[in-house]
Order: structure tokens, then C-alpha cells, then sequence
């Protein structure tokens, strides 16, 4: 017998919490029956439906996509852009492990297993995921400091784990730094630099976890293999 909660995420249509919502108001029906205790466990004989649809075990898939600019971290668009789901060839309903902005490149996981994908977006777990930033004006040493401090964004404080000037241009006025975060908020490493007064002009997450685009040109994707899967399972 396992948690209701956790075989919807594990059947791939959303996370852990995003089912215990799904529960809570009352879109969840196990053998007919509307169920919205959060503790409810079921078995596999169990018949699970999410709004009307029938609960898939489907085959758990897993890829890393390095995302090029202009694409959508959704899997669809009102108005027909491109979303990073039209990148990858599957059968599966895959989604995004977090989000990239639309000009944001770089790491990007896919699944359809929603407690992998848990483990990696859970708050508790701070899993780093490294950036870098081209920011307009050449950064200076007292922002960076300020930066390392934490920097209040939205409601609350964010505390970079690490700040480093990669590269100055004095010609094009430009700076190159390297951020490593551990939160998930919404253009976090845009809000941070636009605190010190600095515009992003190119952001690249380079690595998420262990995770990074070695060997993948822009646009490309390629499969985890189950040791790296094992690996984020590990981190839990
Ligand atoms: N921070 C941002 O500002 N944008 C992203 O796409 C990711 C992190």
C-alpha cells in the first residue's frame, strides 16, 4: 500500500505537492469515490482517477535538454510558440524540472516520474544549480559582496551560495559572473543582479545538481542513464 499522494506523482502528471493539492480539492476519486484525506493509501488494484482520467503507470522516462533561447519551458502554448516539449521526441507526458526563462539557455531535466522531479525542486533538499550571468556594466567588487550577503527578492531573503567575476570587458563594458543558487524563485538570478542595478543580457544555467550539457550542442538532448537516476534518488 502506498500514499495516494505519491503514486499520482509517480505516475508522472505532477509533483508531490502539486497532488496533495490535486487531493485536497477534491479532483481525486479512488474506486469511484471522491477522496480528499491527504493519508489515504492504496494498492495497486486500486482504480485512480484524476479529473475524469483514468491514472496511467506509464513507463518512467528521463531526459536532459540543453535549452536553447527563445523556447518556452511549458509543454504548451496558447499562442503556438515553441515550448522545449516540441525539442524531445517521446510518447510519454514529460514536463520540466523547474523552470528556464524563454531567453534562458543550459540545463534543462524532463520526466514524467513526479517524485524525481520532487526531489530535485524540494526546498529542503537545496540542490545547487549553478548560473552564468553576462550583466551589462563591469560589476564591482562591493556588489558582488553585497550579492554574497543575500539579497532580498519578492518576500523573502536569498542567500547565493557562491558569487565569482569570471570575466571583465572593459571595451564592451560587460561582466561575466558565475552565481550558484539553491532556491527556485521565479528570474531569481536576474532579480538578484537588478538589486545591484545590473541588467542580465545572456543567462546559462551550466549545471543543475550534478547535472550539465557536457557533450550537447544547443537544442540537444540525450537520456539519463539509470545511474544518474539512482544518483538523484540518492539525494533524497
Ligand atoms: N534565474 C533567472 O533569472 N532566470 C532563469 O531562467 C533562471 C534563473
Amino acid at each position: 500500500m502506498e500514499r495516494l499522494q505519491k503514486v499520482i506523482a509517480q505516475s508522472g502528471i505532477s509533483s508531490r505537492r502539486k497532488a496533495e493539492e490535486l487531493i485536497k480539492s477534491g479532483r481525486v476519486f479512488v474506486n469511484g469515490k471522491c477522496v480528499q484525506e491527504l493519508g489515504t493509501k492504496v494498492s495497486k488494484k486500486d482504480k485512480i482517477e484524476v479529473d475524469g482520467k483514468i491514472l496511467n503507470k506509464e513507463k518512467k522516462v528521463y531526459y536532459l535538454l540543453n535549452k536553447p533561447r527563445g523556447v518556452l519551458t511549458t509543454t504548451s502554448d496558447d499562442k503556438n510558440r515553441k515550448t522545449v516539449k516540441d525539442l524531445i521526441e517521446c510518447e510519454e507526458r514529460i514536463y520540466p524540472v523547474g523552470r528556464l526563462d524563454y531567453d534562458t539557455t543550459g540545463v534543462l531535466l524532463l520526466t514524467n516520474d513526479g517524485e524525481f522531479a520532487n526531489i530535485l525542486m524540494h526546498p529542503s533538499h537545496e540542490i545547487p544549480k549553478v548560473y552564468l550571468a553576462k550583466i551589462k556594466g563591469l560589476i564591482t567588487k562591493e556588489s558582488i559582496h553585497a550579492l554574497k550577503k543575500g539579497v532580498f527578492i519578492g518576500n523573502s531573503m536569498v542567500y547565493p551560495d557562491r558569487v565569482k567575476i569570471k570575466k571583465q570587458d572593459v571595451k564592451t563594458q560587460t561582466s561575466f559572473v558565475e552565481v550558484t543558487i539553491h532556491e527556485g524563485k521565479n528570474h531569481e538570478v536576474k532579480e538578484l543582479f537588478k538589486a545591484q542595478g545590473y541588467d542580465v543580457i545572456k543567462l546559462t544555467r551550466e549545471q543543475y545538481a550534478f547535472f550539465t550539457t557536457s557533450g550537447l550542442k544547443s537544442g540537444e538532448y540525450r537520456k539519463l542513464t539509470p545511474k544518474e537516476v539512482s544518483k538523484v534518488y540518492s539525494l533524497k
